[in-house]
Order: structure tokens, then C-alpha cells, then sequence
């Protein structure tokens, strides 16, 4: 081979920042001005007006639906929320404290096992496997969250939308609507991001041509790290730590001074606030003037003025979902799960058109290794 063939086109910085792996017409991240599109729609329009399941069909078909095709995606979902009974045995197993994210990452590649056309990747039977899985995370997400504290899954409602299948499913009782309609945005918000850390995992699953059950396993993996979807829930633990608004101050000087990352703010991408932060503030106020409970955003927001003033760094999605969540009952460790229950939409969206005009995706590394070292014996080493 020649010599210069074999080695890396170019060097990249650190953690591939600024590198563009792919195209995709899936959506777009502008990172300086805080835009963010799916398919060419404005985030703020979609949370304002879409719904998650509209988003879903945006997502996977390049489109928004008309009236007869998003009943039918409606309709295939409802039809996909039973789990495979197995899977249900399986989850029992589970130790009560697994993490939630571990265990959804192995129902996940367990629902493989039981769906006969997992290993159809053409765009008609991707398509399918995408709704499948579409409809049940939520499924596992809210019966582990019951199965781990000695209660019965609750039976899905084939009426409801997603998100009030979850909260549903999770509580056992009819959710408030106003708070399942916030749920369904927060869903909208959380679909897709382009080639974030879980979706890159997932193309380059996919870009194997390994099934979808496999690219979204890894997807959940990559999903669990407190870098990515994991920061929800440190968010959250960071304000139960500081307890009273009053101790912001004190606190964070002491988590700056010993160099501690603090949760949910900066951004790979984003220089500016991050569009899904404005909603998801103003859905944690709502919702902490709703119930009384004003603390947390009241933390929030100190903490945000003075990351400003002393980093200049914005709060990122997960700053505010998780004290949202928190206000509406869901246990803190649920939190990233919901991430994915929203965010397996943009991963099959993204899978799906990986599949549709595929080549593998296997970079380069640089070496930087010792080269020419002379093979020692086992015994004169
Ligand atoms: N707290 C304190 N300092 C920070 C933070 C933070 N949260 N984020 C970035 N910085 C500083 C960092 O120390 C570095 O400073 P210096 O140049 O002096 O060393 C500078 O800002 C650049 O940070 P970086 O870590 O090199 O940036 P990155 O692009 O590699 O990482 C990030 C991005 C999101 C991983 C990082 O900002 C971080 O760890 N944030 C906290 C975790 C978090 O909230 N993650 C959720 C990300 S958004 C949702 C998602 O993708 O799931």
C-alpha cells in the first residue's frame, strides 16, 4: 500500500470537536446563534405547537404528517405497547438497584430476541422496528420503574400519547393534563440533536449493518454517561446537595475553587444559550409555582447568573428538565431514561438513514505508539 494512503487525511482535535462526520437531513444544530431545526423546522415552533408523535413522524419521513398518516403512526405505536412477556420475566430478575439506564440497555437488546423482523433493515422494515421501539421504551422505562419497588407494571392505555402513557404507566393514575402536555414538550425537545455522542454511537452501529435493536442498545450506553444524558440527574442531585437557595452562593464558589464540572451547563456546540433551556425553564417555574415548591428554580437561577458572571458558560437541555421532572413525581434516577425515551426518535431517525445509503464508518487513528520494538522472550522480560 502506499505510504501516505495508510495514514490519517488529517488530524483532528481532541474528542473529533468540529469534525463533520456525516450529512444528514435530520437536523441541525447552529451552535452560535442557539438554532436548532428538525427537518427545517424551528424547535420553538415544534414545542409550541407540534406534539411527540407528529415530531416522531417529522423525524423518520422528512415531513410533517398529514392528518391520516399521523393516526396511522398512532395507531402502529397503540399497537406496539405490549412487551414480550419475557421481557417482563427477564426485567423481574433485575436487581432492584440496577441503574435504570443499565437496565433499559439491556431490555432494549433483549426486545431484539423476540421481534421476528428485528434483522429486516430495508427502509419498510426499519421503519417498522422504529415504531416498535418507539412505542416501547417508555413501556420498560415506567415497568422497571414499578418491578424495582415490588409493584405490578401497569397495563399501557392504547388512548393515550406517549407521554401520558408514561406518566400513566409510571404512577398507575391519569396524569393532570397540563402536566402531561409539559411532558409531551419536553419529549419534542429531547428528540433529536444531530451527531451528539448517543447518535454517533448509533450510525456507527448501524453503519455495520447491525440491526436497530443493536444500535440502540449501544445508543442507551453511550446515552448513561454524566456527560451526555446522565447530567439530568446530577442536576438534580446538585440542588437536593445545596438544599436552600440561600446556600448558592457558598456552594458554588466551593465547586469552582476544587475545579468540580458543574451539571448542565456548557455545550460541545452550543457558544450561546441553548434553544431547549428557554422551555424547559420556563416549564420548571410553571410547574414550581404550580405545587409551591419555588426553591429549585429559585437555585437554578442564581446559579445560572453567577456561571455567567464568573464562566461565561449557559445552561445546557439538561439544566432544567430534571427539577421539572422532580416537580412532577419521577424518581431522579429516571430522568436520563425519559432521555431516551424521547431521543429514540432522532437515534431510529438517524439509523434509518444510515441504512438508506450506508458505508461503513471507520475512521483513522494517529499513531503514537513506539514503533520497530523487538519481541522479548516471556522469561528474559
Ligand atoms: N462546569 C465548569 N466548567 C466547565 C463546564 C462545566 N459544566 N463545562 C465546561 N467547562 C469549562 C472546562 O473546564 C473548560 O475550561 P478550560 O478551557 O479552562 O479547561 C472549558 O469550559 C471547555 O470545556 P470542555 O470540557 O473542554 O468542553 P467539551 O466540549 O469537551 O465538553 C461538556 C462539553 C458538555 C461535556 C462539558 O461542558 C461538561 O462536562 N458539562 C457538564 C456535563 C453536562 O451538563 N452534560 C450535558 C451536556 S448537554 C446534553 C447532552 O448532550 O446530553
Amino acid at each position: 500500500m502506499d505510504k501516505a494512503e495508510s495514514k490519517p487525511a488529517a488530524k483532528t482535535g481532541a474528542g473529533l470537536e468540529g469534525v463533520v462526520a456525516a450529512e444528514s437531513a435530520i437536523g441541525d444544530v447552529d451552535g452560535v446563534n442557539g438554532v436548532l431545526i428538525y427537518q427545517g423546522l424551528n424547535i420553538h415552533d415544534l414545542a409550541e405547537h407540534s406534539t411527540f408523535e407528529e415530531t416522531v413522524y417529522l423525524l423518520w419521513h422528512g415531513r410533517l404528517p398529514k392528518r391520516d398518516e399521523l393516526d396511522a403512526l398512532k395507531q402502529e405505536l397503540s399497537a406496539n405497547l405490549r412487551l414480550p412477556e419475557e421481557v417482563i420475566e427477564l426485567m423481574r430478575r433485575f436487581p432492584a438497584k440496577a441503574e435504570p439506564m443499565d437496565a433499559l440497555r439491556t431490555a432494549v437488546s433483549a426486545l431484539g430476541f423476540y421481534d421476528p423482523g428485528g434483522r429486516d433493515l430495508s427502509r419498510e422494515g426499519a421503519l417498522r422496528t422504529a415504531a416498535r421501539l418507539t412505542a416501547q421504551l417508555p413501556v420498560v422505562v415506567a415497568a422497571f420503574g414499578r418491578l424495582r419497588d415490588g409493584q405490578e407494571p401497569v397495563e399501557s392505555r392504547a388512548d393515550f400519547n406517549i407521554a401520558t402513557n408514561f406518566l400513566y404507566m409510571l404512577k398507575g393514575e391519569e396524569p393532570e393534563e397540563r402536566e402531561a402536555r409539559i411532558f409531551d414538550q419536553c419529549l419534542i425537545l429531547h428528540a433529536d440533536h444531530e451527531l451528539n455522542a448517543s447518535t454517533f454511537t448509533s450510525r456507527v452501529i448501524a453503519g455495520t449493518l447491525a440491526d436497530m435493536y443493536g444500535a440502540v442498545t449501544g445508543a442507551i450506553a453511550a446515552l448513561s454517561g454524566p456527560l451526555h444524558g446522565g447530567a439530568n440527574t446530577n442536576v438534580m442531585k446538585m440542588l437536593l446537595e445545596i438544599g436552600e437557595p440561600a446556600r448558592a452562593d457558598e456552594w458554588l464558589a466551593e465547586a469552582l475553587a476544587s475545579k468540580k464540572k458543574i451539571m448542565g451547563f456548557g455545550h460541545r456546540v452550543y457558544k450561546t444559550e441553548d434553544p431547549r433551556s428557554v422551555w424547559l425553564r420556563r416549564f420548571s417555574r410553571e410547574l414550581a409555582e404550580a405545587k409551591g415548591e419555588t426553591r429549585w428554580i429559585e437555585i437554578l437561577e442564581r446559579l445560572r447568573e453567577l456561571m455567567f458572571a464568573e464562566k461565561k458558560l449557559y445552561p445546557n437541555v439538561d439544566y432544567y428538565s430534571g427539577s421539572a421532572y422532580y416537580l412532577m413525581g419521577i424518581p431522579l434516577d429516571l430522568f436520563t431514561p425519559i432521555f431516551a425515551v424521547s431521543r429514540i426518535s432522532g437515534w431510529t431517525g438517524h439509523v434509518l438513514e444510515q441504512y438508506a445509503n450506508n458505508r461503513l464508518i471507520r475512521p483513522r487513528a494517529e499513531y503514537i505508539g513506539p514503533r520497530d520494538v523487538k519481541y522479548v522472550p516471556i522469561d528474559e522480560r
